[in-house]
């Protein structure tokens, strides 16, 4: 299975992919998480990329285009995957087909504006292992402790800042959206209703990708 996850930034895209993985037994190949790796690991394309992601922006396609290349490579990638986070440009999905690779389907997750910064606001997550929580909405069973883990000590991701998500969503509506007509035109884009709670989006998936 050759799957994407499309939507604006806070859609719960990272959160349904790490699930549908899961079930599915394919990888989930997130470039956000992949950038925050490097930058974390202190790499030249890691500290540099960290610049645009904290000001909002996109990390320029040459870049992210050739980590999704390197990671295709990869044999677990082989039989299947679920990437999340890319394409996100129009230059981008071309360069998807330039590799070769046809998507079986696209999972657009549709989410209010409103909704996204109410999520970004309250986003805490694992710095140990990953997993991600809302204050509000979908907190850890103990307070300040990951359920996945149990490491104490959740943060918050260094662009869900108000001037950020802001300027995220900007770049969403203005960069990406356009690939929801794209999509749709190649016959694969599959809509999805993402104002639900995590488990009904999780089944409209299921439904839709059998
Ligand atoms: P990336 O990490 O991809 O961030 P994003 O697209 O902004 O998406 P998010 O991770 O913020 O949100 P999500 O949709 O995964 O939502 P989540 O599940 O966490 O990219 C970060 C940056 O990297 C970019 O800004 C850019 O700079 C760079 N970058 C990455 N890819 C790139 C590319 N291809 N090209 C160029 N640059 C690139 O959920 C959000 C919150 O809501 C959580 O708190 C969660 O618990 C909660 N939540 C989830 N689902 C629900 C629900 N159903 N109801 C209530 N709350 C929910
Ligand atoms: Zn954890």
């Amino acid at each position: 299975r050759r799957l994407m996850m499309l939507g604006p930034p806070g859609a719960g895209k990272g959160t349904q992919a790490k699930r549908v993985a899961a079930d599915l037994g394919i990888p989930h190949i997130s470039t956000g998480d992949m950038l925050r790796e490097a930058r974390r690991k202190g790499t030249t394309m890691g500290l540099e990329a960290a610049r645009f992601m904290d000001a909002g922006q996109l990390v320029p396609d040459e870049v992210v285009i050739g980590i999704v290349r390197d990671r295709l490579d990869e044999e677990d990638a082989r039989a299947g995957f679920i990437l999340d986070g890319f394409p996100r440009t129009r230059a981008q999905a071309e360069a998807l087909q330039e590799m070769g690779v046809t998507l079986d389907a696209v999972l657009n997750i549709v989410v209010s504006d409103e909704a996204v910064i109410g999520r970004l606001g309250g986003r805490i997550s694992c710095p140990a292992c990953g997993a991600v929580y809302h204050e509000a909405f979908t907190p850890p069973d103990a307070d300040d402790v990951c359920n996945a883990c149990g490491h104490q000590g959740l943060v918050k991701r260094d662009d869900d800042q108000p001037e950020a998500i802001k300027k995220r969503l900007e770049g969403y509506h203005a960069q990406t959206a356009p690939l929801i007509a794209f999509y749709d035109e190649v016959g694969i884009l599959e809509s999805i209703d993402g104002e639900q709670a995590p488990d009904a989006v999780n089944e409209s998936i299921c439904k839709v990708i059998g």
